[in-house]
């Protein structure tokens, strides 16, 4: 037990994407069992845990610019008699390790996500060596991790992200994960369940799963046999609680018809896919080791749409990949316009040294990619609009998820994802209404409950 003066202050920052979200709670949460109450306010913060991103060059800068602002701010702490340690976690951590250590001296510990579990051991040392620990070890961090107390899950609101499956044996010519996460690892499907039961409990009534290829899920069930993502999304549905299921992010190479299946059979399932295709040239796809052509990406968006004729895709892309002409941006705008895509993520191919992109000939220039960006974002924002205003009229179910912007109103989701406002009494959250449809405004719905 810790006594409340024994308390400590630790805050996450969480850079890059929604496993990154799911580690910090996970974090927090280990250190809460270490008397480390988790807090938004640098000011007060015994630890710094910085969870970082190696996605593209500046997401990784990024860390560099916050780890000069802290070491000033440790500085200045030290001089009032104070302190405070600094750690680096996430996929920087991972990606460069000791290199951290030696190009910024204020760092305590470098700690990759593999390794989290090990925390409260590293950060108990008395010893004053600074530290990394960038193992990739064959125990499982997930089952080191504990989960959240029923008060610090019931605080997060109404929806959860839950990582089912970590890592990628895919080798994108562009991409940092598989060396970041490490090789594909799913979670059996005992421990998901458990933990998704542990959060409807509280009153989670969406559960988000995560991976980085989701849809290459193969974890072992209980007796011994292999379960597909399919498999695992009737299972996690037959849990009390449940009102929804999404999934992200899915691998083109790893669409299969049961999948289809699970989106047409199991209602919890929301009809939304979000399937990443970078480029819609073939050229472009292959440079890319991607493994799949554009038309069969365009098979599985059919596939899909057979079993579930409502459900919507998003997707993202790299614009200047090395090797990419007019044509070739050209093909990527046609597919964007063939799928209808209601909203996607683009990025400008960004070099992150030791893949085998970064050597590739070719390279293209800023401008280029900068224009390429701007055309392939407005046409996005068209879809996207188009796809909300279609909306109109319409009455949707809504998960009640927080008030909204207005006295009176809440706010929460449609199947979709699109964000919705409404009047109603504030104790609906984590309740699914079915609201209409009025009107359309910047990136929500406004709508009457019915
Ligand atoms: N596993 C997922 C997404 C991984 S990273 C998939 O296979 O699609 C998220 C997105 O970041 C990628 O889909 C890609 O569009 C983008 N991305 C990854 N590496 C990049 C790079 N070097 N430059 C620009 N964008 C990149
Ligand atoms: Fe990166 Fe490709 Fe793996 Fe996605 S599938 S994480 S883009 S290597
Ligand atoms: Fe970034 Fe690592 Fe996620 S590189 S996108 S935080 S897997």
């Amino acid at each position: 037990m810790t006594t409340p003066s024994a308390t400590k202050r630790v805050l996450v920052k969480s850079y890059g994407c929604q496993m990154n979200v799911y580690d910090a709670e996970r974090m927090t949460d280990i250190l809460d069992g270490q008397g480390y109450q988790a807090t938004d306010n640098i000011d007060n913060a015994d630890l710094i845990i910085l969870n970082t991103c190696h996605i593209r060059e500046k997401a990784a800068d990024k860390v560099y610019s916050e780890l000069g602002r802290l070491r000033e701010l440790k500085a200045e702490r030290k001089n009032a008699g104070q302190d405070f340690k600094i750690v680096v976690a996430g996929c920087v951590a991972q990606a460069e390790g000791k290199q951290i250590l030696r190009r910024e001296p204020a760092v305590d510990l470098v700690i990759g996500p593999q390794s989290y579990q090990n925390l409260p051991e590293l950060l108990a040392r008395k010893s004053r060596s600074r530290h990394v620990d960038t193992e990739f070890p064959v125990d499982d961090k997930f089952k080191s991790l504990p989960s959240p107390s029923n008060e610090r899950a019931k605080a997060r609101g109404v929806s959860a992200f839950v990582t089912i499956q970590e890592g990628c044996d895919k080798f994108c010519t562009f991409c940092v994960v598989p060396y970041t996460r490490g090789s594909e690892y799913s979670r059996p499907v005992a421990d998901v369940l458990a933990e998704v039961k542990r959060l409807t409990d509280v009153g989670i009534r969406e559960v988000t799963l995560l991976g980085q290829n989701v849809n290459a899920y193969h974890g072992l069930d209980e007796s011994g046999h292999s379960a597909s993502l399919g498999e695992l999304l009737k299972r996690v549905s037959e849990i009390s609680g449940i009102a929804r299921i999404r999934y992200t992010t899915s691998h083109p190479l790893e669409m299969d018809e049961n999948l289809a299946f699970a989106h047409r059979d199991i209602p919890e399932v929301m009809p939304y896919l979000h399937l990443p295709v970078q480029s819609g040239s073939d050229k472009i796809l292959g440079l890319m080791n991607r493994r799949h052509t554009m038309h069969d990406y365009l098979d599985s968006i059919a596939m899909m749409r057979r079993h579930r004729n409502d459900i919507v895709f998003s997707s993202d892309f790299i614009v200047g990949f090395p090797g990419e002409t007019d044509e070739d941006f050209q093909a990527t705008l046609t597919l964007i316009e063939e799928v209808g895509f209601a909203s996607a993520y683009s990025f400008k191919y960004s070099v992150r040294p030791g893949t085998p992109a970064a050597e590739m000939d070719d390279q293209i220039p800023e401008d280029v990619k900068d224009r390429r960006l701007q055309i392939l974002q407005a046409l996005i924002a068209k879809q996207q609009r188009r796809h909300q205003d279609s909306m109109v009229g319409k009455t949707l179910d809504i998960l009640v998820e927080r008030k909204g912007r207005y006295p009176g109103q809440m706010a929460g989701k449609s199947p979709h994802l699109l964000a919705v406002a409404f009047d109603a009494p504030s104790d609906y959250i984590g309740r699914v209404v079915q609201v209409r449809i009025t009107d359309s405004v910047t990136n929500s719905l406004v709508g009457t409950l019915v």
